[in-house]
């Protein structure tokens, strides 16, 4: 069966994004029944617009590394999940939203920033924040909030550690980031919370043009290999360096708490974890796969007709690459509705195929690795000190995650 056979009324049947109903460690129930459809499903979009969104593994896959789709929001036919979200997209654009051949342009003019080994130099300094964070957490004393207690600060004073931004940014660059990322919220906040990021940034940028420094982290070295010589304009600059922000920070915020409660509601799997702690990198995996907390990202648009496991998709159509859902994809992972630590789940998509594939996973993992080999060795007899159903989990934004966690050790 072709798409256009699935007809307007599963369409109707289908608003798109889909809430957590099950549960908000579980993906959408529906992307069940959408997987055993013979293709892509049409979902309906709050503009009236329509995109198909694929839920199996294997076509995720096909799909994102398919030269035929489109990344940039204005070619026509995109799809957008809010208006907040198309207002974002609007507002600010970065290489996360390019095609070839300027994607890769301004891509490998940081990739070498990101290499495992580049990683394993810095995971002492990693270890020692943490170490100082969980040492305050103990210090002011229990309950604490874990959000702002440490998955928090944690990656954002690691990212920037690595860039070089001063301390004195931290918090109103996390209070952005989550504005532009809300996709609940008024239009006018993701924009605005654009353009002060953007604001902070280029003042930054202009103090670190002025004075380069020796190459001493990635903004010195942006600078003097970049945007001193003329390859990178100031303001592509901006851009680049407000993606690394963003992405690298509440990212990998939302996989911690989401993992430790993933932890806490299965203290089989918890207790395996603190049996083996070698064993922390499958672990990772697992959390990585069972969460998949960038949950709508990957939007793009065909550029010509293709066929995708065998069901065509015309040129202009939108499409979502659902990576929730093909991680829960039965013919890969055997019943994945069960959070399982020794499962192999290496060859899961929570952090995209393809071009756009994450570029800072070696830093993502290794910090996720950091912290899951440590906070439960530090504090073995942590729990939630709320109810699992009174958390407040961010269920309706890009990025999946917990706005606070509640616990006692
Ligand atoms: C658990 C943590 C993380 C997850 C789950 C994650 C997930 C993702 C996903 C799914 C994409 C692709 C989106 C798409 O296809 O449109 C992506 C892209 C990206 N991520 Fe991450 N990410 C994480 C952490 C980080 C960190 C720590 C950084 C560091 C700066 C980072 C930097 C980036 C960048 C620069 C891109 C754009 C790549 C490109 O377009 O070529 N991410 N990430």
């Amino acid at each position: 069966m072709q798409p256009d056979d699935i007809g307007t009324e599963q369409m109707a049947r289908c608003p798109f994004p889909l809430a957590r109903s099950a549960g908000p460690l579980s993906p959408p129930p529906e992307y069940e029944a959408m997987r055993s459809e013979a293709g892509p499903q049409r979902v309906r979009l709050w503009n009236g617009e329509t995109a198909w969104a694929f839920t199996r593994w294997q076509e995720v896959r096909e799909l994102l590394s398919s030269p035929h789709f489109s990344a940039v929001p204005s070619t026509p036919g995109y799809p957008t999940l809010s208006p907040a979200r198309a207002s974002a997209l609007e507002a600010y654009q970065s290489f996360i939203t390019m095609d070839p051949p300027d994607h890769g342009f301004y891509r490998r003019m940081i990739t070498k920033e990101f290499t495992f080994k580049r990683m394993q130099e810095l995971r002492p300094r990693v270890q020692a924040v943490l170490d100082d964070l969980l040492d305050k957490m103990e210090a002011v004393g229990q309950p604490a909030d874990l959000v702002t207690a440490l998955a928090g600060p944690l990656p954002s004073i690691v990212i920037s550690l690595m860039l070089g931004v001063p301390a004195q940014y931290h918090r109103d660059m996390e209070a952005f980031g989550a504005q532009k990322n809300d996709i609940t919220a008024d239009p006018s906040v993701p924009a605005e919370a654009a353009r002060q990021m953007g604001i902070i940034i280029d003042q930054i940028l202009r103090e670190r043009e002025a004075n380069p420094g020796n190459g001493e982290d990635l903004l010195s070295r942006l600078v003097i290999d970049q945007i001193l010589p003329g390859h990178l304009p100031h303001q592509a600059a901006i851009s680049m360096v407000s993606l690394l922000y963003l992405a690298g920070h509440e990212t990998t915020t939302n996989q911690i708490t989401l993992g430790i409660v993933t932890l806490l509601r299965n203290p089989d799997q918890l207790a395996k974890l603190k049996e083996q702690p070698d064993t922390v990198s499958r672990a990772v995996d697992e959390m990585l796969r069972f969460n998949s907390i960038v949950q709508y990202n990957s939007a793009r648009v065909a550029t010509a007709d293709v066929e995708i496991g065998g069901h065509l998709i015309r040129k202009g159509e939108g499409v979502y690459a659902l990576i929730t859902a093909a991680n829960h994809d039965p013919a890969v992972y055997p019943h994945p509705e069960c959070f399982d630590v020794e499962r192999d789940a290496s060859n899961h998509m929570a952090f995209s195929f393809g071009i756009h594939q994450c570029l800072g996973q070696s830093l993502a993992r290794m910090e996720l690795e950091v912290v899951f080999g440590t906070v439960f060795k530090r504090f073995p007899e942590l729990k939630l000190a709320a109810a699992f159903e009174a958390l407040d989990f961010k269920n309706e934004q890009l990025v999946h995650g917990l706005r606070s966690l509640p616990v006692t050790w």
